[in-house]
């Protein structure tokens, strides 16, 4: 396994790609198994939850060719009712998302339990209470959800949260149901919008997606994809963090501002500069950042996925902040480390209070999930000597070539053998 080194203190400046968005990429694929007909992606990012996905696609029977880099050939002909199996969801919860498709268009799936993850239990009971009652028998036996239908119905969902997985597990399955769906406190994220937007290229009639309505009139079949994937507001809000750690500038092309209007507003406060473009966004940060309280929140709130990576900004901020995260129970397992590398951070159930520092100091840190991860090399940026990121496989679910990427900034980071 590889670990990520990184020499801090080095400032940041200069022009990074935001690439293909991760978590909308993933579902995308999935929504490959509606159709027997081609589906053609474009612009999704070379990261290890990609390859997950393929591997499962393909076990199901998809037939899957790259012809360039970042474009996805997927052909569902050959799938059949099927089985998710244990291996491949418990690598990847995303992997969930073969429920809806396989049973709207078999009328069958067994779908693997994904059990707990590292930062919460992560239960799905929105997921099946959604296909319930679009009238799919739902049983659960030996670590399986095994679902069917003959056909499904058309209904009124009210999901008990704005999950995001079960919001697109529940339209891509009413694209192929029998009558009108109404999906009431849907998740309103980009990435909802852009799978909604690719199955309406295939024939699905779906409206009010990015609204917490959305109204699904079902359709006999569903058509080819031909669709690009949205730049990841995740990643490009990572690197937008990455500039502003190290006192730089830096110019993120291909990121939405309009997806990045929670984070940009609190770095503007921080004292950064912003300047959004329809199709970037540039910050200089000049002075010591001031400390601004967060809490998360579903879109357009502050993102969960950016929690971990605006704390250790936090930690070499001017002052005292509180980081109160509400979507995951266990979202801090960042803190521990960063207090190795001298942060000063107090945790009270779902509030971290963080009195910010000069400056850190290097450390071997690591982290058990993919934010977590790449907080701790932000924080190395900043830190002074020399920190280590172990456990680098889960930055590479969800970061492509980080270590290039950032060395072409400026920063001395390198990928080196245990
Ligand atoms: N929840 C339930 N029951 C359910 C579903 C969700 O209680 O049936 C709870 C979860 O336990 C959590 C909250 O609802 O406390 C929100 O979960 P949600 O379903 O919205 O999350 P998700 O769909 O599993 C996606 C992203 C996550 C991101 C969350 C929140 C993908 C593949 N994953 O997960 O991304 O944190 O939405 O925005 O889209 C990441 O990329 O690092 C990541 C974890």
């Amino acid at each position: 396994m590889d670990k990520i080194v990184i020499e801090g203190g080095h400032r940041l400046g200069g022009t990074i790609d935001a690439g293909g968005a991760k978590n909308a990429a993933l579902p995308l694929l999935f929504a490959t198994l509606l159709t027997d007909e081609l589906c053609r992606l474009k612009n999704v990012p070379d990261v290890a939850d990609i390859r997950t996905t393929c591997r499962l696609l393909e076990q199901l029977g998809a037939r899957i060719r790259r012809p360039k880099p970042g474009e996805f050939l997927v052909d569902c002909s050959s799938v059949g009712a099927s089985e998710a199996p244990y291996e491949l969801v418990r690598k990847m919860r995303a992997s969930f998302l073969t429920l809806g498709p396989l049973l709207a268009r078999f009328g069958r799936a067994r779908v693997s339990q994904p059990g707990g993850c590292a930062i919460g239990s992560r239960p799905v009971d929105i997921h099946l209470a959604a296909l319930a009652r679009l009238g799919a028998t739902i049983e659960q036996e030996h670590g399986y959800v095994d679902a069917h239908a003959q056909r499904l119905e058309g209904g009124h969902v009210i999901l008990e949260g704005p999950s995001v997985g079960a919001t697109e597990n529940v339209m891509m399955a009413a694209t192929l149901a029998d009558g009108k769906t109404l999906i009431e406190n849907a998740a309103r994220e980009p990435e909802i919008v852009d799978l909604a937007t690719a199955l309406r290229g295939m024939g699905a009639g779906i409206r009010g997606d990015g609204s917490s309505v959305i109204e699904i009139e079902g359709v006999e079949s569903l058509g080819a994809m031909k669709h690009t994937v949205i730049p990841d507001r995740i990643v490009a809000g990572t690197y937008l963090i990455a500039g502003a750690i190290t006192g730089g500038a830096v110019l993120v092309r291909g990121a939405r501002p309009d997806h990045l209007s929670s984070l940009l507003d609190v770095l503007s406060r921080m004292g950064c500069r912003v300047a959004r473009e329809a199709d970037s966004v540039a910050i200089t940060m000049e002075n010591v950042p001031r400390s601004v309280s967060v809490a998360t929140a579903p879109y357009p709130g502050f993102p969960t996925d950016l929690q971990a990576q605006l704390m250790a900004l936090l930690c070499v901020s001017d002052g005292l902040a509180t980081v109160d995260e509400t979507i995951f129970e266990n979202r801090f397992m960042h803190v521990q480390e960063l207090v190795r590398m001298g942060a000063d951070i107090r945790l009270n159930g779902h509030r971290a209070t963080v009195r910010g520092l000069r400056s850190l100091s290097g450390a071997p840190v690591m982290a058990t999930d993919l934010r977590a991860s790449v907080c701790l090399v932000l924080a190395g940026l900043a830190a002074e000597g020399t920190t280590e990121v172990l456990r680098v496989y889960h930055l590479d679910r969800g970061y492509e070539r980080i270590e290039e990427k950032l060395s072409a900034l400026g920063a001395e980071i390198r990928r080196e053998p245990m």
